[in-house]
């Protein structure tokens, strides 16, 4: 039996544009989650870290090359607020250059630890300073986004929805078996109408023979 991480699980984003979290932190399950006291959400807007009267957070790469680079300065003073607030928590960093994303990461993550802090940049990256204070590097797939917000959602979705109570039901069970390894596909399923624009519900899911539609469904999960 894996034993799931009960405790109120804290995820603190650094982050210059927290207003793009609100609608996907702020509904179903994950805004359940938080009223639920399972999860708490904090935000820390890199922009206050700035330097200067323009609270300048970029500038330009050292010998050369296009766009902007975040700064080390802001992005450390804001890591280490963050600690300060939660000195267990592990700080997470989306980038392309980082390990595969895999759901057992996501299990890792909801097992393991009550704290996480993830940096999202910005531009055209970061300073390499910046990884001293990093624990964990992840890239969400292979293709380039405009920054690591999004991928810092999908990391939080996949981990917050592992916390025992967000799913309701007996979801533990569930996610171990669903979690056997990373290549694991879900099975097709379906519900009513029984027959829908000619096409027909698989006669095995009527059929009430639940051993027969396990079978049925571990062959479906391991064609896919
Ligand atoms: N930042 C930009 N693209 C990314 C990706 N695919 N994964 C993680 N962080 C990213």
């Amino acid at each position: 039996m894996v034993c799931y991480n009960s405790d109120l699980m804290k995820i603190q984003v650094i982050t210059l544009f927290p207003e793009m979290f609100e609608g996907v932190l702020g509904s179903s399950m994950l805004f359940k989650a938080q009223e639920k006291k399972l999860v708490s959400f904090e935000y820390i807007n890199l922009r206050d870290f700035g330097l200067g009267p323009r609270q300048q957070v970029d500038d330009t790469p050292y010998g050369g090359g296009d766009g902007m680079l975040l700064k080390p300065e802001p992005i450390v003073a804001a890591i280490e607020v963050a600690k300060a607030n939660d000195p267990g928590a592990v700080v997470i960093l989306p980038t392309p250059r980082g390990k595969v994303y895999k759901q057992s990461h996501a299990k890792k993550l909801a097992k393991d630890l009550s704290g996480i802090i993830i940096v999202c940049p910005r531009y055209e990256g970061y300073d390499e300073r910046i990884t001293n204070w990093i624990d964990q590097s992840y890239c969400i797939g292979n293709y380039v986004l405009t920054g690591g917000e999004l991928p810092a959602m999908v990391i939080i979705d996949s981990v917050v929805r592992l916390i025992p109570g967000v799913l309701g039901g007996n979801m533990s069970a569930e996610i171990e078996s669903f979690q056997k390894d990373d290549n694991n596909i879900e099975f097709p399923q379906y519900t009513r109408p029984e027959v829908f624009k000619g096409m027909k519900v698989p006669d095995i899911l009527l059929s009430g023979h639940h051993g027969e539609i396990q079978k049925w469904r571990d062959k479906e999960s391991r064609d896919k």
